[in-house]
């Protein structure tokens, strides 16, 4: 599935709109999302000011992405689920902005893990150790975000919105809110009764081969493109030191570095790093961490990626065509690039219809 391209293409990046262009798009013109060769054309419901279209294709037949979601979703029955969503977003970003970046991880982790279902943030019970349990989702943050928009949201209109939808609307509302690229978020997911911390394991570690990332990648309907894009969430963030160890100090089991990762940068890093620290956190895009940017590209062409997954980039024709290209032209489609490749994520292997459950309590099954 290609998003974007065409005349038809309202990109809803506020990144190169000024303020007063934005408004005059929002007053005059709808805002069309294309996605190329389409089967499907339906209408979307609205959010403030805006009036969409979606036209859908799905590129892999054999993965049910998407279906039943529509923009929307929530407009008659909690009509004010998006806003709610979006304000308790803003009171916990404005005070703690780097909360964004975990928030996207954390949709992330939940749809490459049984699909978008909200099944990362099940608690862990005597007889089940959950998803959240699980080796990569230990680093997960910013839970209490999703807590306080399900409170607000069951004060008004319980019963009705799903944990798995709050979670795929925070994460997008939280990178709106520090001025990152805002996409659609078609709504109806339900939320799945599953979490297995094993499960947690089909997470690509950050030692992953560009084969490895391709392969998991195309195993959730997600293209290599998709792959290359979405790595650029790596723009924001922290890191655990314990994560580089091995690329630091003990690379092949003899005490080396990766070789691929730029000299002068392990020098630094060693710096912040020891061997053995399991508590220190580094940025991962130094300096501005907190800001979704497209420097991202940049710290990957200049072998300063801080994974092996980062750098693997670097080792597909097509991952690092798209990497050059975005360093060398400012991320001058970088931007709408994030957008599409987000729809297509926070539709992998939904639950929707009857299907699963609408939670009380996002960490509890009913
Ligand atoms: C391509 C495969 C990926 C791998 C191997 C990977 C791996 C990791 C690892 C190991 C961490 C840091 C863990 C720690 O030491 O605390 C991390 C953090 C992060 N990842 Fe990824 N990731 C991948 C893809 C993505 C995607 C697709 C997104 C979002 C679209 C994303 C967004 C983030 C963010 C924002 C952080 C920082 C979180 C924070 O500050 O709390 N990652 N990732």
């Amino acid at each position: 599935m290609m998003v974007g391209g065409g005349s038809e293409t309202r990109t809803l990046s506020r990144r190169r709109q000024t303020p007063s262009r934005l408004v005059r798009m929002r007053r005059s013109q709808p805002s069309l999302i294309a996605i190329s060769s389409s089967t499907n054309i339906y209408q979307v419901g609205e959010i403030p000011g805006f009036c969409f279209h979606v036209r859908q294709q799905w590129q892999q037949q054999n993965i049910a992405n998407g279906k039943g979601l529509k923009l929307g979703f929530y407009k008659k029955t909690c009509p004010a689920a998006e806003y709610i969503v979006k304000t308790t977003t803003a009171k916990y970003i404005s005070r703690a902005p780097s909360l964004a970046a975990a928030l996207l991880r954390m949709h992330f982790h939940d749809c490459f893990v049984r699909g978008c279902d909200g099944s990362v943030l099940l608690n862990s019970t005597t007889n089940n150790q959950a998803e959240k349990d699980g080796p990569p989702n230990l680093s997960l943050r910013g839970f209490q975000v999703i807590d306080a928009a399900k409170t607000a949201l069951e004060a008004a209109c319980p019963g009705v919105v799903s944990c798995a939808d709050i979670l795929a609307l925070v994460a997008r509302d939280a990178i709106e809110q520090i001025k990152g690229p805002v996409w659609l978020v078609p709504l109806g997911r339900r939320d799945g009764n599953i979490s297995k911390a094993s499960d947690s394991l089909t997470l690509p570690p950050p030692f992953a081969s560009i084969t490895q990332l391709k392969t998991i990648f195309a195993s959730k309907g997600l293209s290599v493109k998709d792959l290359v894009v979405l790595s650029g969430g790596h723009t924001l963030g922290i890191s655990h030191c314990s994560t580089i160890a091995t690329r630091l100090y003990n690379f092949t089991g003899k005490g080396d570095t990766d070789p691929s990762l730029d000299p002068n940068y392990v020098t630094q890093l060693k710096r912040k790093c020891k061997p053995n620290d399991t508590t220190t956190l580094i940025e991962m895009d130094p300096g501005s961490s907190k800001s979704f940017d497209d420097d991202y590209y940049t710290i990957v062409l200049k072998r300063r990626g801080l994974f092996q997954s980062d750098a693997a980039l670097l080792n597909d024709n097509s991952t690092s065509a798209y990497v050059k290209l975005q360093a060398q032209s400012h991320g001058s489609t970088f931007f709408k690039d994030f957008q599409a490749s987000m729809v297509k994520m926070g539709q992998i292997g939904v639950l929707t219809g009857k299907a699963g459950e609408i939670r009380k309590q996002c960490a509890l099954i009913n």
